[in-house]
């Protein structure tokens, strides 16, 4: 269960749950899901409550009709960080990984939270890095011609100017990259809510 600390107002015994989200954005294969599904499992064993929401799987589902145009890209963003507020509002800690590739995306997705409670984490890698490890395979077809719109070569990716967490995935460890992303996320959710 949760680690927040009582507030003076929690009831004795009560622990207050306190919700957030964490963005992870980044070119496909920089290492979002990686280090979302790293964030999970820590969350899970520190008994804090967690879900994690991945491009990939919900494009599977609830986003099972759009594309990647930008306009597409952007309705998908939206629909992500609504869910993404009701587990906050709930007490849980919402994990998101999403190319997310416009910062006007991102930015309304912020735009929901109050202060302190979305936490924007820039997995970076580069473009040469990203295609060099090319895990899917989409790179390679890309290139080829036959994936249109493809984020990184056809479409944009505007990197975050002022994300909570910068990890360099190309050039430090996962367990490195993993544990800046954790301390900034524990550091979070033991800070007094916000008005
Ligand atoms: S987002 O731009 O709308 O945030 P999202 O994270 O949901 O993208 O989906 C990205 C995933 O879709 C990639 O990891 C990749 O597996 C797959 N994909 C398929 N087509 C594209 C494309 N044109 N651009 C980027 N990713 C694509």
């Amino acid at each position: 269960m949760p680690t927040v600390p009582d507030s003076p107002a929690s009831p004795p015994g009560v622990e207050k749950r306190k919700g957030l989200v964490v963005w992870f954005t980044g070119l496909s294969g920089s290492g979002k899901s990686t280090l979302a599904n790293g964030l999970e499992a820590y969350l899970n064993h520190q008994g804090v409550m967690c879900f994690l929401l991945d491009g990939d799987i919900l494009r599977q589902g609830l986003c099972s009709d759009l594309g990647y145009s930008l306009e597409d890209r952007k309705e998908n963003i939206r629909r992500v960080s609504e869910v993404s507020r009701l587990f906050a509002m709930s007490g849980v800690v919402a994990i998101v990984a999403l190319i997310s590739p416009l910062r006007a995306d991102r930015e309304r997705a912020r735009a929901l939270f109050k202060d302190g409670e979305f936490i924007e984490v820039f997995v970076d890698a580069s473009l040469a890095v990203c295609e060099k490890r090319d895990v899917k395979g989409l790179y390679a077809r890309a290139r080829a011609g036959g994936i249109p719109d493809f984020t990184g070569i056809s479409s944009p990716y505007e990197p975050p100017l002022h994300a909570e967490v910068h990890v360099e995935t190309g050039l430090h460890s996962y367990e490195s990259s993993l544990e800046l992303v954790t301390a900034r996320v524990m550091a979070a959710l033991q800070a007094p809510p916000s008005a």
